[in-house]
């Protein structure tokens, strides 16, 4: 007689999936504090780059070691413009822009190793050669790793706001990381920011608008971010329920150096 009792399906475009619990597969054992977890394996579908199957090994990028730089467009079998997350969560809003456009390379960068391991699972799930996720703190990474002019767009939605004023320096958006997404960003590319907390968003305002080499652009003026059918990131749906605003600012990277000041014209 078959057994139908034990037999679960994946269902991957809900947060509410129920995973396949199988061991860490032995490829990926030595990723930072993965070795003790278990994930799921994804659904075995033809998607990767050279048309094998994506795997979580696939999808996982090891975080760089001291005074290395990485070109994380080099990590992609095809090329394309490179969009990274910033605090990627549970990975919504890095698969519906995988899935919507599939020319995109896609790195997410989560620090909670529980969301990054949910996040890095539900890509290779979903088959995702497009995507790749990894665990470190973003802002080490774009200080100190990230090449210089190589990101098209920063993504960067509900990053932690730490309310409390002593808590305030540990806040993402000051100004030596501001320094350092312009200097990633390549000429021309956006930093995309969302937040529901207001006074973090004013204090983000004013010192990314002390940064020279970026300038306030429309939120709304890049269509393929503007989609139907976007519901919004975890956090968003969350506070949208709860009834907050939501604050919103895109910045482009100027394409010239701008003015600095003395010249010896005439
Ligand atoms: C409030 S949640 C927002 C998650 C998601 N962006 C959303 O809108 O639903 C902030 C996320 O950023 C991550 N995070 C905070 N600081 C980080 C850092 N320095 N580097 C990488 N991730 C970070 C947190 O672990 C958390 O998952």
């Amino acid at each position: 007689m078959a057994s139908h009792g034990r037999r679960r399906r994946c269902t991957p475009d809900a947060d509410g999936w129920v995973a396949h619990r199988r061991p860490l597969p032995a490829s990926i054992a030595g990723c930072p504090d993965l070795v003790t977890g278990v994930l799921g394996v994804a659904e075995q579908a033809a998607g990767g780059d050279d048309g094998g199957v994506v795997t979580i090994a696939d999808i996982v990028a090891a975080p760089p070691g001291e005074g290395q730089v990485v070109d994380p467009r080099l990590w992609f079998a095809a090329p394309g413009p490179l969009e990274v997350e910033i605090g990627c969560g549970k990975g919504g809003f890095l698969l519906h822009r995988a899935r919507t456009q599939p020319h995109v390379c896609l790195l997410g960068i989560e620090w909670a190793n529980k969301y990054f391991r949910f996040c890095a699972d539900r890509m290779a799930r979903w088959q995702l050669a497009n995507v790749r996720v990894m665990r470190t703190d973003a802002r080490e990474f774009v200080v100190h790793h990230l090449q210089a002019e190589c990101v098209t767009t920063l993504h960067l939605y509900h990053p932690d706001p730490w309310p409390k004023k002593r808590h305030h320096k540990r806040r993402l958006v000051q100004a030596p990381f501001v320094a350092a997404v312009a200097r990633v960003l390549a000429a021309g590319g956006r930093w995309r920011i969302q937040t529901d907390h207001e006074d973090y968003f004013q204090s983000i305002r004013e010192v990314v608008e002390q940064e020279p080499r970026l300038h306030p652009v429309p939120w709304d003026d890049d269509p393929t971010l503007v989609e139907e059918g976007w519901s919004g990131t975890n956090f968003e749906i969350k506070y949208l329920r709860d009834g907050r605003a939501i604050h919103r600012v895109a910045y482009e990277k100027r394409r010239q150096e701008p003015f600095s000041g003395a010249t010896g014209a005439v």
